[in-house]
């Protein structure tokens, strides 16, 4: 069975990007402790949650131009940049990305109440995400795991907790976020509202930002970082430099990012009684949610 090369810290199982297989703790201790600018945004997802589009998005909003960034959100994704000092030599605004859990954020972000952008996505499309971005990257060795085999070992089984897991990576943000609402800025978007209404979510989002958008400005983005768009960009337009250099040193061939973009193909997947064992699991989690938490399975 794969996962032996996951890197296990704190109760948490990471994939071996490579500060972490390096040296996890020190990785996580520097992310914590980076220094941050004013005007920096952090998208924080558990993965597979659309960091890619929401990314791309805040960028076009921050430029005030619907125009894709050359390089991909991987060249600011603080879990797998070796020197973290490196990202000085970046222009403001910065848009950092990241799937580790509170604990290890930026402290300094949190305190000074700068701006932090979580996604949510609905846990069953989540794991059938997971699932084909593993298994077509041969990640960790899943390039011949069943999606039933990695159901059993991902999904309800032992490695449930990777990046701290779907819920508790949730509930350790939002309880941050309650105990201190009067410093934590944090805004909450939700990828099925945003496959169903972009255009008032990216307004929503620029309100957010703090910056101009014209409902012209708001459907230029969602155009531009349509699923269709944004993939095809994705292979003539973008360097994908820094994910390649991460993928070989962990020998390995980068993941397909833009697989199908939608809402419930989890029903392609799941077999009753997987989805019926899931949902056990989801209520059972959502009996300690004490903050809006919404799952949409449809839409
Ligand atoms: P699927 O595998 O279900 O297609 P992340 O960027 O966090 O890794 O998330 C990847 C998921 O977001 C993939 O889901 C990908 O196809 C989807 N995605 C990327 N860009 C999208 C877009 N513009 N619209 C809808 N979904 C998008």
């Amino acid at each position: 069975m794969p996962f032996e090369e996951l890197v296990h810290i704190d109760g948490c199982y990471f994939p071996p990007f490579p500060p972490l297989a390096r040296d996890a703790k020190s990785h996580l201790e520097a992310m914590r402790d980076m220094k941050t600018r004013e005007d920096d945004v952090i998208v924080i997802t558990y993965p597979k949650c659309g960091t890619h589009w929401v990314w791309e998005i805040i960028v076009m909003l921050l430029k005030g131009r619907a125009e894709y960034h050359p390089l991909t959100r991987e060249h600011a994704f603080l879990d797998i940049i070796d020197d973290l000092s490196s990202l000085d030599s970046l222009p403001s605004p910065r848009v950092f990305n990241t799937h580790v859990p509170y604990r290890w954020l930026p402290r300094e972000h949190f305190k000074a109440g700068r701006k932090f952008v979580n996604v949510i996505r609905n846990p069953k499309d989540v794991a059938v995400s997971w699932y084909c971005h593993w298994h077509s990257s041969n990640e960790l060795g899943c390039g011949s795991l069943s999606w039933s085999e990695f159901f059993e070992e991902v999904v309800v089984g032992q490695y449930k907790n990777a990046f701290g897991g779907y819920f508790n990576f949730q509930k350790e943000l939002y309880n941050a976020v309650q105990s201190n609402k009067a410093d934590y800025s944090l805004c909450t978007l939700y990828y099925e509202n945003l496959k169903k209404d972009p255009v008032s979510e990216i307004l929503t989002l620029a309100s957010y930002l703090g910056v101009t958008c014209t409902p012209q400005l708001a459907s230029a983005v969602a155009e531009k970082c349509s699923f269709q768009n944004l993939k095809q960009a994705s292979d003539a337009v973008k360097d994908h430099g820094q994910i390649a250099k991460a993928m070989k040193e962990m020998g390995k061939k980068p993941p397909k990012f833009y697989r199908k973009g939608e809402v419930g193909d989890w029903k392609n997947w799941y077999t009753v009684s997987q989805s019926e064992r899931h949902d056990a699991l989801i209520k059972k989690e959502m009996q300690d949610v004490d903050f809006d938490l919404k799952l949409i399975y449809e839409i």
